[in-house]
């Protein structure tokens, strides 16, 4: 395995955490104090949006740009909220970015909120992640203590408290406005847009969302520049290095700093040890439950967001899971399908209603009582929940369907035809 440059994972070591003494020694907080002493707010959102960075929560938009709809020099209360919910089956980066090293959010949470101008911070945390939550709480104390947190941090006259909030545990609660009405003590369901949380956030002042991975970034941007960040990455339109999970069927599962672009194939073969058994690679999810899949052909691609989106996926999360040639994919996809329509916030009709009759069709169909009507009402059902549904879990749910409608219905129509699904004899 060739070393690649490590920004996130660089004071990672297994079953160890780095706490303040250990991120001071490996250059922590350099960034902060460069931001407060030497670069404007402007100056560092212009540094963070000429490096690229691209938000690691799902969606890929350019955290620069985001940052450019916040009203930095609006006065009275602001938010700077961490998306830590990571509740899509299969992520598990940002859970392992803070068992090793919480200081880097906690820094990078600084520089951001000096950034925008924010006077306060909350991290959201997945329930299940007491680990991670009890380092933040830690890390937030011991940062405090050293002057980089509270008020007039370093002098710089700037002030600046962070929070750590448990998520209630669901995953509608990771849909940035549903986690802003669940950080609120409300009922978590999705809120309209517009107007955009940058306008209307928590407790209806102008807030900015961002995941952890993401917000873990901006102290590496500023210590090393915009331009170093950039030419991280292996493909031109890419920045940045991604910390990419793998699971499934692997030899070695795991997770891997690396740069932005490298490809499938280097990911499975090189740091997943190949497929399990040396079976065959069918399958994958790329960035998590809510990706459509790809398939061997796709093993040259470059996981970066451009060229994923080109194929007809997505790099979401950049968590993948592989599947062998054992794999029923219609039984994978029910069992995807399954997960997205318990965690329904049953707000919207194509949703709360589609997703479990997309559950009863695919049931239908693995069974082998299904039949070719069916296999066109799952059509049907994926054209009527993908884009047609209030936010954005639906529309990732149909990720799998309309990638198992499109890259395996061989594999459908034998189910209906042999009436027995083929992979169990
Ligand atoms: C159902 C659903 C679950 C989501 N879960 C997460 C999550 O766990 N973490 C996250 O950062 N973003 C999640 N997102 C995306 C957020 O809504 C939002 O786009 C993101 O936090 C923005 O941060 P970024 O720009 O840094 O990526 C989810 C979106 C949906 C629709
Ligand atoms: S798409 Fe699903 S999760 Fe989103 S608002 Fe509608 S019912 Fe709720």
């Amino acid at each position: 395995m060739k070393n690649h440059p490590q920004l996130l994972f660089k004071n990672r070591i297994a079953g160890q955490t780095a706490f303040l003494k250990e991120y001071e020694k490996s250059g922590g907080y350099q960034g902060l104090k460069k931001a407060l002493q030497q670069m404007s707010p402007e100056q560092v959102r212009e540094t963070v949006k000429a490096s690229g960075l691209r938000g690691r929560g799902g969606a890929g938009f350019s955290t620069g740009l985001k940052w450019s709809f916040f009203p930095c020099d609006a006065p009275g209360e602001k938010y700077l909220v961490c998306n830590g919910d990571e509740m899509e089956p299969g992520t598990y980066k940002d859970r392992e970015l803070l068992k090793a090293d919480p200081h880097q959010l906690v820094e990078g949470m600084i520089v951001s909120a000096y950034a925008l101008q924010v006077p306060v911070g909350y991290i959201f945390i997945r329930y299940a992640y007491e680990e991670c939550s009890q380092n933040l709480e830690r890390a937030i104390a011991e940062a405090t203590e050293a002057g980089y947190l509270g008020k007039d941090i370093l002098g710089s006259g700037f002030c600046f408290e962070l929070h750590v909030h448990r998520s209630a545990g669901r995953y509608i609660l990771g849909e940035e406005t549903a986690l802003l009405n669940g950080l609120e003590g409300r009922r978590p369901n999705p809120r309209s847009k517009p107007p955009f949380p940058a306008q209307k956030g928590l407790f209806d002042k102008p807030t900015t969302v961002n995941n952890v991975e993401t917000i873990a970034n901006v102290p590496h941007i500023i210590t090393g520049g915009a331009e170093w960040f950039s030419q991280l990455a292996f493909t031109e339109k890419g920045a940045g290095t991604k910390l990419f999970g793998l699971s499934g069927h692997l030899e070695k599962t795991g997770c891997h700093e690396l740069p932005v672009g490298i490809t499938l194939g280097d990911l499975v073969s090189e740091y997943g040890g190949g497929v399990r058994g040396g079976r065959k690679f069918k399958a994958c999810l790329p960035g998590g439950a809510s990706t459509p899949y790809l398939t061997s052909e796709h093993l040259t691609v470059p996981m970066d967001f451009d060229t994923l989106d080109a194929v007809g996926s997505r790099l979401g999360t950049g968590c993948v899971t592989v599947f062998d040639d054992t794999t029923c994919m219609v039984a994978a996809t029910l069992n995807l399908n399954r997960f997205f329509a318990r965690e329904s916030c049953g707000w919207c009709t194509p949703c709360r209603d589609g997703l479990p009759l997309v559950n009863w069709l695919l049931e239908k169909i693995e069974r082998g009582e299904g039949t070719m009507d069916d296999i066109a009402m799952l059509k049907d059902q994926h054209r009527n929940i993908a884009g047609r549904s209030f936010c954005a879990l639906a529309e990732g749910a149909m990720g799998p369907v309309e990638s198992l409608l499109r890259l395996f219905m061989d594999e459908l129509v034998d189910h209906v035809k042999k009436g027995r699904c083929p992979l169990k004899g």
